[in-house]
């Protein structure tokens, strides 16, 4: 039994115009303290992949198929069973910190809240656990600093006031969306080192959430690919580094800007994300893919294993050809 299993996983949305498919088919499986990141372009589905997991998807949608953590089925459960699971042991933090911090009530009444209510201590055993949170953040001063409102803080500190306020009931799984798009590439990078430091002290697991592939590596174990609401390609973060099998994930690989050559031109994959209204019949990438094929245009790709690697594939183009 893994520790999160997503099985067939589908989210739909009834639109004034039809029914959008944001996800389809999305299978994938998570160990304790691994980290996984999800990536592809800005409406792949990575989000709604998430929301649809921890029951926050739109009014207007619905999921369906299977999610199993630690053994139990978790999609469209009970509101209060669900909300039960999330305070404790599923915590989301996301791109904009000011989506979960009240900027008008100081952040020590915010964290205190969360410990008071979930936990039952009292408020100044709640703040004093919140300051060694904060400590743990690395936030300095956090005992003045913890008075504070969220909007005096600079935005990488805000950031870090969100995920202190996520750990304090020591999720198992921390869901991180874009947790740091918002932020200038230095703080970006202290985040992360901070993510991936408190990731193994406290031994959870993590889904990242990122179109940065430049994050990716080294602060991840396995990477899901995703284009269209389909996966494209599945497998540990380093084999799909090294060695990517299908032509989406070889262009964003190519998109990343590389630190050791400056001159180089950046080079963006031709072509823009499908319109979910109108995607193709077949493989979704495939009006913007080189070595699309006829079936490409027909049929949709299954993911298949792909080497020895446990690496997976969705593609109808014979690697040979693409490598
Ligand atoms: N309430 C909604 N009604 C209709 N379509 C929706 C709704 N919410 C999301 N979608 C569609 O679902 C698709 C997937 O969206 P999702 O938010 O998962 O993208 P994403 O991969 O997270 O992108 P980004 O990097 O921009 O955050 C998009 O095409 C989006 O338009
Ligand atoms: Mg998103």
């Amino acid at each position: 039994m893994s520790f999160l299993e997503v099985s067939n996983l589908k989210v739909e949305f009834d639109t004034a115009d039809g029914v959008v498919s944001a996800v389809n088919n999305v299978n994938f499986s998570l160990d304790e303290g691994k980290v996984l990141a999800i990536v592809g372009e800005s409406g792949s589905g990575k989000s709604q992949t998430v929301f649809a997991m921890t029951g926050l998807l739109d009014h207007n949608g619905r999921a369906s198929g299977s999610v199993k953590f630690e053994g139990d089925e978790i999609l469209n459960i009970p509101n209060d069973a669900l909300n039960r699971i999330r305070a404790k042991k599923i915590a989301m933090i996301f791109q904009d910190p000011m989506t979960s911090l009240n900027p008008y009530v100081r952040v020590s009444e915010q964290m205190a809240e969360v410990l008071v209510h979930h936990k039952g201590i009292s408020k100044s055993d709640a703040i004093n656990q919140s300051i060694v949170m904060l400590d743990a953040v690395k936030i300095p001063e956090a005992k003045s600093r913890i008075k504070m409102y969220p909007h005096e803080f600079s935005g990488g500190m805000r950031q870090r006031v969100m995920i202190a306020m996520s750990l304090l009931c020591h999720p198992k799984l921390l869901i991180a969306d874009e947790p740091t798009t918002a932020l200038d590439v230095t703080v970006q990078a202290q985040i992360m080192h901070l993510m991936s430091e408190i990731q193994k002290e406290f031994g959870m697991s993590i889904i990242l959430i990122t179109h940065d592939l430049g994050v990716v590596a080294g602060n991840s174990d396995d990477m899901l690919v995703m284009y269209g609401g389909e996966v494209m390609e599945l497998g540990k973060t380093e084999h799909l580094y090294a060695n990517p099998t299908h032509p989406y994930t070889q262009g964003l690989m190519s998109a990343v800007p590389r630190l050791d050559d400056i001159n180089e031109k950046l080079i963006t994959i031709p072509g823009s994300p499908p319109n979910m209204m109108l995607k193709p019949i077949g493989c979704p990438f495939s009006p913007r893919c080189k070595f699309a094929n006829d079936k490409c245009l027909s049929d949709i790709p299954v993911l298949t294993k792909v080497g020895e690697n446990n690496q997976y594939r969705a593609c109808h183009v014979a690697i040979e050809s693409i490598l």
